[in-house]
């Protein structure tokens, strides 16, 4: 089974697990509308495809203001995201997430095994 990153996140949130608040986004004007109501002041940009290592491929950014969201939502759109998950042609990428950035030395702790 395929799911993204936002929708097990969606329902992780129904068990209430705990997961950082995002709002996925199919455009750059949805990036930052979400961006606005997730209220930052830091925030991540993830490419949904359906496979991992976006992040050393290239498809996840730390925004840091409302101009890097928009920057980075337009540049990771449309791209052809490549990992080693994806096989050399890469995945397009037709959606985002639009995350809350967490406290990286917080999430050292919280999370180990990433
Ligand atoms: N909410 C967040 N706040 C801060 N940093 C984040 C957040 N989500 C992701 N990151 C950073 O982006 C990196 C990549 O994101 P993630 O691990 O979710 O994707 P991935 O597909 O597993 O990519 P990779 O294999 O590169 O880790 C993370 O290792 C982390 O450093
Ligand atoms: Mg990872």
């Amino acid at each position: 089974m395929k799911i993204h990153e936002y929708q097990g996140k969606e329902l992780l949130r129904q068990f209430n697990v705990p997961v950082p608040n995002g709002i996925p986004a199919f455009s750059v004007d949805e990036a930052v509308s979400a961006a606005e109501k997730l209220g930052g002041p830091i925030w991540v940009v993830k490419a949904q495809i359906h496979a991992g290592g976006r992040g050393k491929g290239g498809g996840v950014k730390l925004a840091r203001s409302m101009d890097e969201v928009k920057k980075y939502a337009s540049e990771i759109l449309g791209m052809q995201l490549k990992t080693h998950q994806t096989g050399p042609e890469g995945q397009k990428v037709n959606r985002l997430l639009i995350e809350d950035g967490a406290d990286i030395k917080k999430r050292v702790l919280l999370q180990r095994s990433d």
